[in-house]
């Protein structure tokens, strides 16, 4: 069988700003590179075929959880002008899913970019972020773009869903530890229940809305400054208000002040809350390595270190 086309994509996990994003506000997303997806697109002949942890088989007959991902391959083939059959695609994840790592962004970036590459058609980012969004508006509710954009791009970004995205230079100097609690995120409940939240309780829920536009405005210049100790009491400060928003829950919150207990500056929840991934900011390697160690001891089923001056020169 001869390999087509290949396109690889990595993570994201969101530094500031999740939930509020929602409602026009800003947020500080940073490409997450330490798993990645690998997605090739083989020729064969008969109907379009997927090969991915949930399915193998024929795209007609895909389940539902896979439904962004399969309109998704129809639609890009439909852009490509070629007919939906005589490929297959074969989905390898090491990002796992529904925890806030942007894994279902993540794999639609890379089916996108592994088809363009096996029908060799150049792909603009302009055209890239609009199909994902395809998948992307069936996966979520009310999707923000942030996962999008931030994985599209694989840099470090500020993003606003009005104004769109723009870089940030980060001055930093520390790591980011990401642990996974092992609970699914889940992101349509998660910004449903802000939503009610924010319909029943306007007068609590906007203070905290703004609070949070604050935090993502001082961060977003604090990351330029290099000053880390001002990063992490934002973390902590934003993780109190998300706990407030009631997406938080006890595994989170227990990672969380394990990890500041064990030297981290910050640490939040990251993504949409009620399970998924938390994440901590310390000064060195060292710290982060007790940290990750002290968060596996109370129950993180994974940890990933990484140093945030080598994200930015990432390939
Ligand atoms: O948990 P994730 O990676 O799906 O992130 C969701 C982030 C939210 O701000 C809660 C929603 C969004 O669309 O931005």
């Amino acid at each position: 069988m001869r390999r087509s086309g290949i396109g690889y994509a990595t993570g994201k996990i969101i530094l500031m700003g999740e939930h509020a994003v929602v409602y026009g506000k800003p947020a500080i997303a940073l490409p997450f590179h330490a798993a990645k997806i690998e997605t090739t697109v083989v020729f064969h002949r008969g109907a379009t075929q997927i090969e991915c942890s949930y399915y193998k088989g024929d795209l007609a007959n895909a389940p539902e959880v896979i439904s962004g991902v399969k309109s998704l391959i129809i639609t890009t083939l439909k852009y490509l002008k070629k007919p939906n059959k005589n490929v297959r695609v074969v989905i390898q994840s090491q990002l796992p899913a529904q925890r806030g790592l942007g894994s279902s962004a993540a794999v639609s970036v890379s089916i996108v970019r592994a088809l363009f590459d096996a029908f060799h058609m150049p792909l603009s980012d302009d055209v890239l972020g609009k199909l994902v969004s395809v998948a992307e508006e069936i996966h979520h509710l009310n999707p923000s773009g942030l996962d999008a954009t931030t994985i599209s791009k694989g840099k470090p970004v500020y993003f606003d869903r009005e104004k769109g995205k723009d870089d940030i230079s980060l001055n930093l100097d520390g790591y980011i530890v990401v642990a996974d609690t092992g609970e699914l995120g889940q992101t349509r409940l998660a910004v449903t229940e802000v939503s009610q939240r924010l319909e029943e309780n306007p007068e609590v829920m906007e203070p905290l809305l703004n609070r949070i536009h604050e935090l993502t405005e001082q961060t977003r210049e604090t990351l330029e400054s290099g000053e880390i100790i001002t990063v992490g009491l934002a973390m902590n400060e934003v993780h109190q208000i998300l706990q407030q928003f009631n997406i938080s829950n006890d595994a989170l919150d227990r990672l969380v002040s394990t990890a500041r207990t064990h030297g981290a500056l910050g640490a939040k929840l990251t993504g949409s809350g009620k399970g998924g991934c938390m994440i901590a900011l310390t000064r060195d390697y060292e710290t982060a390595s007790v940290v990750a160690a002290a968060l596996e001891a109370e129950g993180a089923i994974q940890t990933w270190l990484y140093s945030l001056k080598e994200m930015i020169h990432h390939d």
